[in-house]
């Protein structure tokens, strides 16, 4: 049941994902008219503007950020309309008082969107009680990293909590606002046949990917912090694993999926100390060429030493009836070959090939999501050549591929963020992280860096444009298995 509000207040609106992701997806939903009439949308930062700078300053975002075709000068006029903007500094308590006087009343709703540092969020938090924006129904959206581990993250939410309970708190991971992410839902449960294969007895390794092509971007003071465990895996990543893991949830809302998600977080088996050197890899990049360009390697790009991995690899177990002995195998990096993201899910062989010996080589089936570049599902079957066989049958492995932007023409791609913000407009909660999901996450991953330290692991070098480390390759090849490629 949707509960829209009628004030939308943005914390960090000056910042980066603001001017490329929040400040679009805000102006897209305006234009298809899905934000409810008369939504006024408060920007705050330290910044010195004025309603009128903090427009242009949209405008220029929008202008810079959006695809041509959406381009629209009277819905970006109507747009910026709704725009005002109050400075706040989040450490100083006199400045939470002007803003409340700017924001004025909330009886019609209002949701908070707090994109700024964690650090931030307890002053934040406390401000914003003191002055009455957190009474009533306001809701507070929360941008990672949420913590670095399981103690600061208990930290932040505990600190959260004081002021907002649960089922006010929206913990974004914009992976779930991605549409191909929704769709291992519609493909799991939505169909039949699928399911009873999906287990140990029809799967015999789960692969993902996220593959990019950007190196540091000008993230250096966070990313160095916190490395790709922390910032793809303890949450996208492992969000993925649970999408594909999680038993059936009996309805669609955010009760019934987190529950079964939270399931699959807490069943992680632990990678202790003695096994970090078996079952992950980590890399950190060197200089390298991607997509035909000379790009310079982690270090230099810090300009300084450091050891904060660039690329991870896991084989990770999931603990429980459906999944006993199946690996899932994990990696991710920044500067690899291509920027691509999938899920690959190897079956098991045919108990029996009746075509040995007559030329016929059984390729094991595979089911592969592509949730990015390009959004396609395809299966890998097996054929017969043509041909009249006088040498034995032939068969060859050849994909059955739906292509969701062919299937579903007409009609438009959006982007994560709009997804999460109407949500977080209406107030329904399915694709935000309960409280549970996350600390149960940073479990996990914690085990892992502590594996690390007490091992002294050090990242192994790989070239940019590489897909990380050879010792990524040997941590499927030892089982048998290898990285499904293009
Ligand atoms: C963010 C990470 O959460 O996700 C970035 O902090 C990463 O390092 C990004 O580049 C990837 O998102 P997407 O949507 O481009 O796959």
């Amino acid at each position: 049941q949707r509960n829209p509000v009628s004030k939308l207040l943005l914390f960090g609106a000056t910042g980066d994902l603001s001017q490329r992701m929040l400040l679009p997806s805000l102006y897209a939903l305006h234009a298809d008219k899905l934000l409810p009439d008369g939504l006024t949308i408060t920007g705050s930062a330290r910044s010195d503007y004025d309603d009128a700078g903090f427009r242009d300053f949209a405008k220029q975002a929008l202008d810079k950020f959006l695809p041509d075709d959406r381009k629209d000068e009277s819905a970006v006029g109507s747009f910026l309309e709704r725009l005002q903007f109050q400075p706040c500094d989040l450490s100083d308590s006199n400045s939470f008082q002007p803003l409340a006087d700017k924001i004025g009343d909330i009886s019609g709703g209002l949701a908070i969107y707090l994109s700024t540092a964690p650090s931030l969020f307890e002053s934040a938090v406390e401000g914003l009680e003191k002055v009455g924006l957190t009474a009533g129904t306001v809701r507070i959206a929360l941008e990672k990293p949420l913590g670095y581990d399981l103690a600061s993250s208990i930290e932040i939410n505990d600190t959260v909590a004081r002021v907002f309970p649960e089922d006010r708190i929206f913990r974004i991971d914009h992976y779930l606002g991605k549409e191909t992410v929704q769709n291992i839902l519609a493909l799991r449960f939505g169909n039949s046949f699928f399911e009873p294969v999906w287990n140990s007895s029809g799967i015999d390794n789960v692969q993902i990917t996220i593959g990019e092509t950007v190196g540091l971007e000008d993230r250096a003071g966070y990313y160095e912090g916190a490395g790709a465990l922390r910032d793809m895996v303890a949450n996208h990543m492992l969000q993925l694993v649970a999408l594909i893991a999680m038993e059936p949830p009996a309805r669609y809302d955010g009760t019934a999926i987190r529950d079964e998600k939270a399931k699959v977080f807490r069943s992680l088996r632990k990678i202790t100390p003695d096994k970090v050197a078996q079952d992950t890899v980590t890399g950190q990049y060197e200089e390298g060429a991607v997509g035909g360009k000379v790009v310079k390697g982690y270090d230099e790009e810090l300009g300084k030493d450091s050891d904060t991995e660039t690329f991870v690899a896991i084989k990770a177990h999931v603990d429980n009836w459906r999944w006993q002995g199946v690996p899932f195998y994990l990696r991710t990096g920044k500067r690899m070959a291509k920027r691509r993201s999938e899920i690959a899910i190897q079956f098991k062989p045919v108990p029996h090939s009746m075509f040995s010996g007559r030329g016929g080589i059984l390729q094991p089936n595979m089911l592969i999501i592509r949730l990015q570049p390009e959004e396609y599902i395809q299966m890998l079957v097996m054929a017969k050549e043509p041909g009249l066989d006088r040498e034995g049958v032939k068969l060859r492995e050849v994909p059955l591929t739906l292509n969701i932007d062919a299937a579903f023409a007409g009609s438009r791609r959006r982007i994560a963020y709009e997804r999460l913000m109407l949500d977080l407009i209406d107030g329904d909660q399915t694709l935000f992280v309960r409280r549970d999901e996350v600390e149960a996450q940073w479990q996990w991953i914690d085990a892992i860096r502590e594996g690390w330290t007490a091992n002294g692991t050090k990242p192994k070098h790989y070239p940019a444009g590489s897909w990380g480390p050879s010792a990524a390759i040997a941590l499927t090849e030892r089982d048998g298995v290898t990285w499904q490629d293009d």
